[in-house]
């Protein structure tokens, strides 16, 4: 088994394979976005949300700044952990951590392409979820506020055009849904 596969099945347990299709899209989107992708950052692509078990409460602060940040770290540190454990190198356990640690916000280029890939990817396999599930509980104004910052923090032209049609699509269903 790769360390790669490690990864993946690592992830897999934690997630009981629930967002498989947004990890695989995000690994997809990745190596577009950044031809020269290695195995640590294929690995950061399919790993960057990565919890110890299914989705907590406090994930639902989806817009608050300091969870975000909190949310980088925690998994940047696990997946490291995680790593270590199987006799990773240092040069990739630190690739993957780097591009982790901002994987929400950005910062570099290879940080922005896996925040870009994290967005075209959420827009092809969880943005429907927000929109028929989360809407209900969470509200109109938090569900638009949430598709509309997955949108906009987009970075490069070519990452924007392929997440368009799907953010347009869900927005407009979002407003349908709530008559506005
Ligand atoms: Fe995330
Ligand atoms: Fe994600």
């Amino acid at each position: 088994m790769t360390l790669y596969d490690k990864a993946v099945k690592c992830v897999d347990d934690a997630f009981q394979d629930k967002q498989k299709r947004h990890f695989e899209r995000t690994v997809y989107w990745m190596e577009k976005f950044y031809p020269a992708y290695t195995t640590a950052h294929r690995i950061a692509a399919y790993s960057h949300d990565i919890e110890r078990g299914i989705m907590k409460e406090r994930d639902r602060q989806y817009l608050n700044k300091d969870f975000i940040r909190q949310h980088e770290e925690d998994r940047a540190r696990l997946m490291a952990e995680f790593l270590k454990k199987e006799g990773a190198d240092d040069d990739i356990i630190d690739k993957v951590k780097h591009l982790i640690s901002r994987h929400e916000e950005g910062g570099d280029e290879e940080q922005n392409a896996l925040k870009d890939a994290d967005s075209v990817s959420y827009f092809e396999t969880n943005a429907e979820m927000f929109v028929r599930k989360r809407a209900e509980q969470d509200g109109y104004e938090k569900v638009k506020g949430k598709l509309d910052w997955m949108f906009d923090r987009i970075t490069s032209s070519a990452a924007k055009d392929a997440a368009r049609a799907n953010y347009e699509k869900w927005r407009k269903e979002l407003d349908v849904a709530f008559k506005h």
